[in-house]
């Protein structure tokens, strides 16, 4: 296996974090002000047009300045904008994303460019999966979580009726471009529900990372050296795992630590951010994975305690009462466990953890067991130790 490798760039000096694939192998390049230096970028991939897809907030804020920068380096640009939030990684969007891009004539050798969070890069990247049996395409993603996670690995998809993400391809960027910068206009609890996936890292194979997230969290949330660490490690944390398991055989997996409870509770919730926010999710599905591994004896209550009294300090949801209106029963979130993609054979895998940075995927966790503990939970009598 090749090594993940950093080294200086130009412009504005990004950290490049390079992703070893082969011939999908690409660059992230993690800095302040890329956007503005975008199109010279895009255009050395040797396209001479672009279809700009984003949705209606980035676009007020940032479509202007990418156009300038893409026709400024020569390029032919094209924008399809849809609304904003999960509701747009729809069969709906999908059509009229693919529709804006051939309308645009878009050729095999053009670029598609993600411009926004993880619902434009996961909606974005499967239309260009798709049109023309594949098209090129850029990420550029503008929340923390984008960043640190939805715009490296190539997982791309919309959601169906019976679940979240099951439908979509593994298709790699050519490019990922995360200008720290733009996430100065995110909203307070959208850069604070990322950060759950920048913890997650740490939490599943870095403990020192989870400490160091601890410590600089006011830093990070300022802007400035911090952040442009906690994005490029955390790139670089995931190109890792992307590198040695590609489409998920097997280890790729740990990365949805709190992922099996998160997204259950984000179907029960009808996917509505003024409830819960996948970050969100998340924060509570990690909390939650480790009081279920202190259930199953593996890892102390007095670590799943702490992980979650940590996680509270951060600011984010750690139960299942933090879901306003409620999360759901515990047989109607099992049953949306049953569509999770690591389901084999009709067995649920959850990622568990012996201690922090101590992940490993699960196989063949029975219901039951499951079961119990989500009614504890309910009752908000789990294990809560230490
Ligand atoms: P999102 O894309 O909905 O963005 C959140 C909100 O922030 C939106 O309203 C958006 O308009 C706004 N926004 C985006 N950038 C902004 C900026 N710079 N300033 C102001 N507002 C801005 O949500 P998200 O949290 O980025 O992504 C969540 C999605 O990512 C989920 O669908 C999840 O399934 C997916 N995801 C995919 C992967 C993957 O590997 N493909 C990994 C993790 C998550
Ligand atoms: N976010 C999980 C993955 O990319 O595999």
């Amino acid at each position: 296996m090749t090594a993940v490798t950093d080294s200086p760039a130009r412009d504005v000096d990004p950290v490049q974090v390079h992703v070893p694939l082969g011939e999908r192998a690409y660059d992230i390049l993690v800095g302040r002000g890329l956007l503005a230096g975008a199109g010279q970028r895009i255009a050395a991939l040797g396209a001479r047009a672009a279809a700009v897809v984003t949705d209606d907030t980035v676009a007020a804020l940032y479509a202007g300045p990418l156009d300038a920068a893409l026709r400024g380096a020569g390029l032919r640009v094209s924008l399809v904008s849809v609304a904003p939030g999960e509701g747009s990684k729809s069969f709906g969007d999908l059509e009229r994303v693919c529709d804006g891009i051939l309308a645009a004539r878009i050729e095999r050798g053009d670029l598609v460019v993600a411009l926004g969070g993880g619902v434009v890069g996961d909606l974005a990247g499967f239309a260009a999966a798709i049109v023309r049996r594949g098209l090129r395409f850029v990420q550029i993603p503008t929340t923390l979580l984008a960043q640190v996670d939805s715009s490296v690995g190539g997982k791309t998809g919309i959601n169906s009726r019976h679940g979240k993400n099951l439908v979509g391809a593994f298709h790699q960027p050519s490019l990922v471009l995360a200008d720290t910068a733009v996430l100065d206009t995110l909203p307070a609890r959208e850069f604070r529900a990322g950060f759950a996936e920048v913890v997650k890292y740490g939490l599943i194979a870095d403990a020192p990372f989870f400490d160091w997230c601890l410590e600089h969290w006011p830093e990070i949330q300022a802007g400035g050296p911090a952040r442009d660490h906690a994005v490029a490690q955390s790139c670089r944390a995931k190109a890792k795992v992307v590198v040695a398991d590609e489409r998920e055989d097997g280890e790729r997996a740990l990365l949805n630590l709190g992922h099996t409870f998160g997204h259950a509770i984000e179907r029960q919730v009808a996917y509505d951010s003024r409830r819960l926010v996948h970050g969100e999710g998340v924060a509570i599905g990690m909390a939650l994975a480790f009081r279920f591994s202190a259930q199953l004896g593996l890892c102390s209550p007095e670590v799943a305690a702490s992980v979650g009294t940590r996680l509270e300090a951060l600011g984010m949801p750690t139960e299942l009462a933090c879901v306003p209106g409620g999360a759901g029963t515990p047989d109607e979130l099992l049953a949306a466990m049953y569509q999770d993609k690591k389901v084999a054979g009709g067995e649920l895998t959850f990622i568990l953890a012996r201690g922090i940075g101590q992940s490993f995927v699960a196989k063949g966790v029975p219901a039951d067991n499951v079961r119990t503990f989500l009614e504890a939970e309910s009752r908000g009598r789990s294990i809560r130790g230490g």
